[in-house]
């Protein structure tokens, strides 16, 4: 009966693995280009620094990954764009990367995830991006509080008032 079980159970994980396709694998630090890809991917960096990538759950090609969005995300900072970091790392030593990813930036940016990244996940997103090469426009510049824009935008609630939830 145990292996009964244990039958019905392994023909239920591989057809699970086969609907999902092969389980997702690290890539080692060996390979900073393939880990920097991986990171990529799974760190959030797509949802807003490629344009679609969100809405179609990552069915966007690779050569039009972080590219930069012309969508502004607006709030009470200003409006932001997700920057073009194709662009963006070509100007950049990794040292200065390391620097960089570790200061303050404008929301909705997820800055403290850079911030609390490993030096090496750091180096591997820099590995790949530099790798990927240029690509795509410039982002449109930030505009701050008040300052009308051109672009569409996604516009995030303000806080509520103090005191009131
Ligand atoms: C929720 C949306 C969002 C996510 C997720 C996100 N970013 Fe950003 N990012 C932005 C926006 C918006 C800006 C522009 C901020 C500004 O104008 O100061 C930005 C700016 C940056 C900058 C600064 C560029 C400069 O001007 O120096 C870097 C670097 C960056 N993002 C890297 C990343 C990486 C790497 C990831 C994944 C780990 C990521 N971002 C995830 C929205 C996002």
């Amino acid at each position: 009966m145990f292996r009964t079980a244990a039958l019905a159970l392994g023909l239920f994980a591989s057809t699970a693995a086969l609907a999902n396709g092969p389980a997702p694998v690290r890539p080692p630090e060996t390979d900073l280009v393939a880990l920097g890809r991986y990171l990529v991917k799974t760190s959030g960096c797509n949802d807003c620094h490629t344009p679609g990538y969100a809405p179609s759950a990552g069915a966007v090609p690779e050569a039009q990954w972080l590219t930069g969005d012309a969508v502004g995300l607006q709030g009470p900072w200003g409006t932001t764009y997700p920057s073009n970091l194709r662009q963006q790392f070509q100007q950049m030593s990794e040292a200065q990367w390391l620097q960089r990813a570790r200061q303050p930036m404008r929301p909705p940016m997820p800055w403290f995830a850079l911030r609390d990244m490993a030096d090496t996940d750091l180096k591997a997103i820099y590995a790949y991006v530099r790798a990927a090469g240029p690509a795509g426009q410039a982002a449109p510049a930030y505009a701050p509080p008040g300052v009308a824009v051109r672009t569409p935008v996604v516009a995030f609630p303000s806080p509520p008032p103090a005191g009131k939830p």
